[in-house]
């Protein structure tokens, strides 16, 4: 088994959701309980980018003792000092400070050329390690950056410092086995990575923002990074909850282990949810309101003879009680049998017939059947007798 940090970025990228604000209370009710779900090291913010987000990556250093706090950096200086300013009091602070790698982003959006884009991230990453204990280097865009060049600006900046290495697929461009090639290619080309930890950060723009993460994490990355329910910049970035869960199921492929208390998943996803106003959706994979529900006949009947006929995530694994049998109208005999026996109904063979019958029928014009329409069900059916 391989150990592999999780970098939790739901209050930095995943706070640039369209649409989301957190006040500072509310991001550091989500950091308590992201140390509760266990990440090793939180994005709190970006220190330099309002003075709010300064004070709620400030209180969020003061809290959290048990993970590393982190704080997003431009390659400026005024940047670092801001984040050192607002992380120097964190147990374990870690700068995160990026630049784009990216022929398009250096020419159009830095205006600077690569040497020049070299130069300022080796200047910056120096700056920051005569402070930070870590400092984490994203090349931004990597996924679009020429291979060669991300062998050189890496092999500088960890001279330089530099203890991490992320490479984001910013835009959710790449493609697993792309991604995978392009660690392996850095791996064998980067000189001086002993000692550094690579590190993958998915965009979901083509919704492969997960295989990606799990592609990297085959091809031998050490951190992965992702937010809770995937929010994020346009589509979002990697559901962090969806990778614990799938390392976790899936040990014999990955053989990976993580810190994760994956039992706080679904509480912190509601969290994240009721704090950020973005809902799930309900077919959302793990957390979604339906991901252990069971609608039909045949899959009722199965997995209330065996859970692992149609489940392969037990609902404890993640915090939840129970799977849910959804009364609808592909629900059989069976499930309305041990519905009725919930309800403590004492019914003889022909009213639980009569009673399944009203119950089919109601499904006709109702899409679930609720415990108060079975009892209603029944008060009809006995004013009839
Ligand atoms: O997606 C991205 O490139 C980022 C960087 C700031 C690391 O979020
Ligand atoms: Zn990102």
């Amino acid at each position: 088994m391989r150990k592999l940090d999780v970098f939790d970025t739901t209050l930095r990228d995943g706070e640039q959701s369209a649409g989301v604000n957190l006040h500072g209370s509310e991001k550091v009710e989500i950091a308590l309980q992201l140390e509760r779900f266990g990440v090793d090291i939180m994005e709190a913010g970006f220190p330099a980018s309002s003075q709010g987000d300064f004070k709620a990556v400030q209180e969020i250093a003061a809290r959290v003792k048990d993970c590393s706090v982190a704080g997003l950096a431009r390659a400026t200086k005024s940047d670092i000092d801001a984040a050192w300013e607002a992380l120097r009091g964190a147990a374990l602070p870690r700068l995160h400070l990026f630049i784009a790698t990216s022929p398009i982003h250096m020419e159009y959006k830095l205006r600077k050329t690569p040497d020049e884009v070299v130069q300022t991230a080796v200047d910056c990453v120096r700056y920051a390690a005569e402070r930070f204990p870590v400092v984490q280097w994203s090349a931004e865009d990597a996924t679009r950056s020429d291979w060669d060049f991300l062998v050189r600006i890496i092999r500088e900046v960890v001279d330089a410092g530099a203890r991490v290495v992320n490479l984001p697929d910013t835009v959710g461009y790449t493609t697993p086995a792309e991604y995978a090639r392009m660690f392996q290619y850095i791996r064998e080309n980067v000189p001086n990575l002993a000692g550094v930890k690579l590190s993958a950060h998915c965009h979901d723009d083509l919704g492969l923002a997960v295989a990606n993460s799990l592609a990297a994490i085959e091809a031998g990355v050490e951190q992965v990074e992702g937010t809770l329910n995937g929010i994020g910049e346009r589509a979002g970035n990697a559901a962090i909850e969806e990778i614990l869960v799938a390392l976790a199921i899936r040990k014999d492929v990955y053989q990976i282990e993580t810190r994760a208390n994956l039992t706080e998943t679904a509480l912190t996803s509601k969290l994240v949810a009721k704090l950020t106003g973005m809902a799930v959706p309900a077919n959302k994979a793990v957390v979604g309101n339906n991901a252990f529900a069971h609608e039909s006949g045949i899959h009722q009947d199965g997995v209330l003879k065996n859970a692992e006929t149609y489940e392969i995530i037990r609902p404890e694994m993640v915090g939840l009680k129970s799977n849910r049998m959804v009364l609808g109208k592909h629900s059989g005999r069976h499930a309305f049998k041990e519905k009725c026996e919930e309800l403590n109904l004492q019914l003889s063979e022909q009213q639980f017939n009569r009673l399944f019958n009203s119950f089919k029928a109601l499904t006709e014009t109702k899409k679930e059947v609720t415990d108060d329409d079975i009892l209603a069900l029944l008060l009809e059916s006995s004013i009839e007798e």
